[in-house]
């Protein structure tokens, strides 16, 4: 079986850990005998400038035509910040319903965490972070532009439809996963309106899963409890904006934002998965940036897409490779050669692929 996979390799540091991760996605394939057709899309601050325009609607017809997406980072200081983030990025969230944000928060065995007193057994928890709605929308606007007068305005929006599909699937998860325990991180003491209905969607969707314990948090606390007692958390669901900021807590957490990966999921559609960084301009083409991000990354792609040709054998292999990305990076940090996730690691960004590509294929 091979899988349509389109890749954005995007700007900066996007396409030299999107090389890395690709190797490692072909060789934990090829164990299973699998393989991608891959097509790459050179979108990114080039094709702005040169045509004008972030993505095309003929190059979106074209993606849902592929069983999925992996995307390097986009962005670039020589373009007005939002223009592509809000251009490319967010639009393909949007374009593909990719109404969930997977963001696993693991300390693995050999990395450092920042967080004194706690390993791996402390840190372990996944956040689900609401994809398509929140203040990420664009419903807003601005009044009398550049005057004393003037007023800026920016809107959160909930919809029932859209919490309701988040927070069934985080129970769903939580319910596969050995904790059992979902928490709702919200500001419902202030968002009176947009987080109450996440509460009451919360507690209506609970009340079908009577085995998942129920916990909740205000963001500012849950913070807190990120750092002093992560141990607390094992699945965790909440809006788009708090997602987007506990996520980089996360990542320090789990020792660097070079090892945090995640999956812009729509369950009955086109995925993507990238990075939770972005494309780090200054490091671009130096060859020091750690590629274990966008590993794991291509590790969740083959754990979740999708491919309406696919066998139930073919399935098997897909879990079978993820689980070989997965094992490979473990095994590597806890030999403790990676022992340093920055820039500073003194490793190339393709010795750290080579070493987890070779991993996988001598398992
Ligand atoms: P960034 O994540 O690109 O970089 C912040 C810092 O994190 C870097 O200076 C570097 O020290 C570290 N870092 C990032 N990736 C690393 C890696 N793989 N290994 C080791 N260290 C790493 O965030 P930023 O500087 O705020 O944003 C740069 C550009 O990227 C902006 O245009 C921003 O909008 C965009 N962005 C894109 C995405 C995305 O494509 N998903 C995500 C976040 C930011
Ligand atoms: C992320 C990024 C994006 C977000 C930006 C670049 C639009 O920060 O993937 O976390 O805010 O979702
Ligand atoms: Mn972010």
């Amino acid at each position: 079986m091979t899988y349509k996979l389109a890749t954005i390799p995007g700007d900066g540091i996007g396409p030299e850990v999107t090389r890395e991760a690709m190797k490692c996605l072909d060789a934990a394939l090829a164990r299973v005998d699998l393989s991608v057709d891959r097509h790459e899309y050179g979108l990114g601050k080039d094709h702005y400038l040169r045509t004008g325009e972030a993505i095309s609607e003929s190059i979106l017809d074209e993606l849902r035509g592929f069983d999925s997406i992996f995307l390097g980072a986009v962005g670039h200081p020589d373009v007005k910040p939002g223009i592509l983030e809000k251009g490319l990025l967010l639009r393909l969230r949007f374009e593909f319903d990719q109404y969930i944000n997977l963001r696993p928060v693991k300390l693995y065995p050999g990395v450092a965490t920042p967080l004194a007193r706690k390993g791996p057994e402390d840190i372990d928890f996944v956040v689900v972070r609401e994809n398509t709605e929140c203040l990420y929308t664009g419903v807003g606007g601005i009044l009398k532009q550049g005057t004393a007068d003037e007023v800026a305005q920016q809107t959160a929006v909930y919809t029932r439809k859209g919490t309701e599909r988040c927070v069934r699937w985080a129970f769903d998860l939580a319910q596969s996963r050995q904790g059992k325990r979902l928490a709702l991180v919200d500001k419902a003491n202030v968002l009176t309106y947009g987080h109450d209905l996440w509460r009451r969607v919360f507690e209506e969707v609970g009340s079908e899963y009577p085995d998942v314990q129920r916990d909740a948090y205000y963001v500012d606390a849950c913070c807190m409890v990120m750092v002093e007692a992560p141990e607390k958390l094992d699945t965790v669901v909440t809006c788009n904006m708090f997602g987007d900021i506990i996520t980089d807590l996360g990542a320090s957490v789990q020792g660097g934002i070079g090892i945090a990966a995640s999956g812009n999921i729509n369950p009955e559609g086109v995925s993507m998965f990238e990075p939770v960084h972005g494309s780090a301009p200054p490091f671009a083409g130096k060859n020091v940036v750690n590629p274990l991000a966008a590993i794991l990354a291509a590790a969740m792609m083959v754990r979740y897409m999708t491919s309406s040709d696919e066998s139930s054998a073919d399935a098997q292999g897909r879990s079978r490779a993820a689980d070989l990305i997965e094992e490979s990076v473990e095994t590597v940090l806890g030999q403790g050669r990676i022992p340093d996730l920055s820039v500073n690691s003194g490793l190339g960004t393709d010795e750290i692929g080579d070493m987890i590509a070779e991993e996988i294929a001598g398992r």
